[in-house]
């Protein structure tokens, strides 16, 4: 941005509309138009909550077509009420002011997103300026670095390689040009800037009462997401560029990667010791090296002599096999390398500008790179994985797609590398890398997940990417990249994550133990219990550093790590229930507090990294993890209980019994209570972890890997407490079966009652058979022995005084049902 445009842009006060100066508002049956200047804004509603916003620079609108929203929903609009100034739709009011500046609010009048004067042009490219309240903050925008909240800072969207990235680098991998504001009168909103240019925001880092943000070239076309809560928001930005599918249940499991397992027998070798120390692990990676020289698509018959045999023993041990696929394609020529001989003969390759095909170094050396923008080649690099697929690869790790380029100080091809697009509602035209550089990546993994989803139409596809664009998360799962083995490291790893969540990309994943470097005992068994929390639980490290599987650090870290692992797998249930809401509803699996909790914003603790699995498990991890010193969580009102005793906890000092102090000293270190705080000293062999009250808890007896039914009955923890639910949801966890009724979903609910409690098993829904026969129940808070029946029969229970639980075992609910409880 130059220094003019900006010195012009921050000298625009906030909007004024006198009422005589007007401006030339033109109404639409679904919206409004007015005049900006030189330019047009055009707004419709798609919905009552989310506002399409376009604006022709001279008077035309661009192109109408988007690699993120498919042409169905950007086709989506309501009837709106016209006003003189603008419109209304049943939840918004937008106006114009008399320079054509926008100003949305809810129907009370709170503002929910203003600009502060009309759309600045330098050339092709452009500023929009909004009004940025004190007290709003904003997340979002993907994976960037920099902690949680946005404000104050300045980011640039370019996918970029960015080995070792530090704590404040920009860009880095993915490129999400999405934030929610949280925090300002109207509520919280989004704003999705959809060009795939280097688009550019600006939180207020310049102008602290300015938010601004734009692009070099490219479309003005952007979405405003009404609220007012910051999930409204994301379930919408995901109608918008759609929901991540559901996960086959095994990449919940622990995955175990290291770059690289150099042959089938160290393969083999890490698999046994998983099992013999029994580390629950459901899947094993192969990085580049299992590869012939680094070409996609090939197989190093030295080093793995037989990879379909491999990975079938695996499989019998309950490990799948996840292989990397990176994009460049050798330029292998007269070598019989069949990827790079049929994408010549039919021109599937991205060219330069003079016509010829671009080449550049990456791990295979000279590449060629395929030309994703063409639906034909995404058919294509689908049809290849035909051979992973007959061999049983469980799913495809597209890396380097940023793209990455060897030896060249940009890291990427040149701007003016020419791609064809020919797909969806594209006008078939060519169009420069600068163009196409953010979104090539998720046109990659489209392209993989396409062609997994058809060669084996009745499985779920599981792709996993580095870099990505909005709306990636309908095909891919994603990591932070080549992170540090470092603790800024870890505490950023949980930022990126939960700002993926809220960006769709719910399925996020960092190296466990950090990918450069090599962690210290302490750090790895650290990022193991906070990665065990993660919606993708990966250990992975770099070439050339200390090895990083669990049992690296002797028996006693291999202890503790063993129980975080453990307790995710037991957890598997809740996990795999958060996973399909995601998919229904675009809700992430791991949250902000102020997700589920709005007051947690208000909340003095440090909750920089504290963090919601679901609404029911709130994770709270030391301010500075490297730091023995005590730390207070904060919990949100409702009331909270230890997650590892069951115990109450964070109730005021003075209403607290004893033994509910003794608990929380169990669980957390040496805790006291102080209201609704607790103070930890932290543990290298704890983490505190609370549950909601007002939770139904399921978990599943202990097993090593997904694959293996679980031995026992269901466990259904109640905490009680307000708004009491928990949701139980299961399938086969592999095929598409869950689609056409193969799925069980119900709803379990508890109240108090004047002597007890009734929990109601809600009517069953889907044909799915589960795996328990019995659901075992216990009860949290109980005091003394209690009487239970479950319709007219009785129910023998056990209360347990000094863990304060009715515990007791039900057949399968299968219908619905009240149980009800009575204290005796
Ligand atoms: C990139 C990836 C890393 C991988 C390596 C080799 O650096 O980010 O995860 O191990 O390439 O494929």
């Amino acid at each position: 941005m130059r220094a003019t445009t900006l010195l012009a842009m921050t000298a625009v006060a906030t909007i004024a509309m006198p009422a005589a100066v007007r401006a030339q508002v033109t109404p639409r049956p679904d919206g409004a138009e007015a005049r900006q200047g030189q330019a047009i804004v055009r707004v419709v509603a798609l919905t009552d909550s989310i506002l399409r916003v376009r604006i022709g620079r001279d008077g035309a609108m661009p192109e109408d077509a988007s690699w993120a929203v498919d042409r169905a929903t950007r086709a989506r609009s309501v009837a709106v009420t016209p006003a003189a100034d603008g419109f209304a739709t049943k939840a918004v009011r937008v106006r114009f002011g008399a320079d054509g500046g926008l100003r949305v609010e809810d129907l009370a009048g709170h503002v929910i997103s203003a600009d502060t004067g009309p759309v600045r042009f330098d050339g092709k490219a452009f500023t929009l300026a909004k009004a940025m309240p004190q007290g709003e903050h904003y997340f979002g925008m993907g994976d960037k670095t920099g902690g949680l909240d946005r404000r104050g800072k300045t980011f640039v969207d370019w996918n970029t390689d960015a080995f070792g990235f530090t704590g404040g680098e920009d860009p880095i991998y993915k490129s999400i040009p999405f934030f929610i504001g949280v925090g300002g009168e109207g509520g919280s909103y989004g704003l999705f800037l959809d060009n795939t240019w280097r688009t550019w925001f600006d939180f207020g880092h310049r102008d602290d009462r300015t938010l601004a943000f734009g692009g070099p070239d490219g479309p003005i076309d952007y979405y405003l997401i009404a609220g007012p809560t910051t999930a409204d928001v994301v379930r919408r930005y995901t109608d918008l560029t759609g929901k991540a599918p559901l996960t086959p249940r095994w990449a919940l499991g622990y995955q175990q990667s290291r770059y690289s397992y150099m042959s089938a027998d160290e393969l083999r070798a890490v698999a046994a010791r998983l099992r013999q120390e029994r580390v629950p692990t459901d899947v094993l990676w192969l990085d580049i090296d299992f590869q012939d020289r680094n070409r996609p698509f090939t197989v190093d018959k030295n080093a793995f002599p037989n990879l379909k045999g491999l990975i079938g023993d695996m499989k019998g041990q309950g490990f799948r096999v996840v292989t990397i696929t990176d994009l460049h394609v050798a330029k292998a020529e007269g070598q019989g390398y069949a990827p790079y001989d049929s994408g010549t003969r039919t021109d599937e390759f991205v060219h330069r500008a003079d016509g010829s095909t671009y080449v550049a170094p990456v791990w295979p050396g000279p590449s060629v790179f395929p030309d994703f923008t063409q639906a034909k080649t995404r058919v294509w690099w689908g049809d290849l994985f035909a051979d992973q697929v007959r061999m049983g690869v469980a799913g495809a790790w597209n890396d380097m797609n940023e793209p990455a380029i060897f030896e060249t100080p940009t890291k990427t091809m040149p701007d003016d590398v020419v791609h064809r697009i020919v797909s969806d509602d594209f006008g078939r035209r060519t169009a420069t890398h600068a163009e196409i550089h953010n979104v090539y990546g998720m046109e990659n993994t489209r392209a993989t997940y396409d062609g997994l989803r058809r060669l084996a139409p009745d499985e779920r596809a599981f792709v996993m990417t580095r870099a990505s664009y909005a709306g990636g998360q309908r095909y891919s799962v994603t990591w932070t990249g080549d992170n540090l083995a470092t603790w800024d490291h870890l505490k950023l790893s949980v930022q990126q994550i939960i700002n993926l969540g809220l960006s769709g990309f719910s399925y996020g994943a960092a190296d466990v133990g950090g990918f450069a470097g090599g962690p210290s005992a302490d750090l790895l068994t650290r990022w193991f219990q906070i990665g065990a929390f993660y919606p993708v639980f990966r250990d992975h490290s770099a070439k050339g550093t200390p090895r990083a599987e669990p049992w690296v650090d002797g028996p006693e870290h291999l202890a503790i790590r063993r129980r975080f692992v453990e307790e995710r797998y037991r957890l598997m249930p809740y996990l795999y229930a958060l996973a399909e809401q995601n998919a229904r509803t675009g809700d992430p699996i791991l949250r902000p507090v102020f997700y589920d909790y709005p007051a947690a914003m208000r909340m003095s603790c440090d909750q920089s990294w504290t963090f919601t699995l679901g609404r029911s498990l709130l994770v709270a991890p030391s301010p500075s993890p490297e730091q023995p010193r005590d730390y207070d969580v904060c919990l949100p009102a409702g009331g909270w209980y230890d997650y590892w005793t069951g115990q109450r906890a964070g109730v005021p000092q003075q209403q607290a019994g004893p033994g509910q102090i003794q608990s929380a000293t169990q669980a957390t270190g040496v805790a006291t209570v102080l209201g609704d705080r607790v103070t930890v000293t932290p543990r290298i062999d704890t983490l505190p972890v609370f549950v909601r009250a007002g939770t139904i808890l399921p978990r599943q007896p202990l097993v090593q890997s997904t694959a293996e039914v679980p031995n026992g009955p269901l466990q259904l923890d109640v905490y009680p407490g307000e708004d009491c639910r928990g949701d139980l949801y299961a399938d086969d966890g592999h095929s598409m079966a869950f689609t056409r009724g193969g799925f069980l979903r119900q709803a379990v609910t508890c109240r108090m009652t004047d002597n007890g409690m009734t929990i109601a098993f809600g009517a069953r829904t889907g044909r799915f058979a589960p795996w328990w026969k019995q659901i075992r129940m216990v009860v949290h808070g109980w005091q003394g022995a209690g009487v239970v029946s479950a319709g007219r029969r009785a129910v023998a229970a056990q209360g347990d005084a000094a863990a304060g639980t009715l515990s007791f075992t039900l057949p399968d609910q299968r219908k619905a049902g009240d149980v009800t409880l009575a204290r005796q």
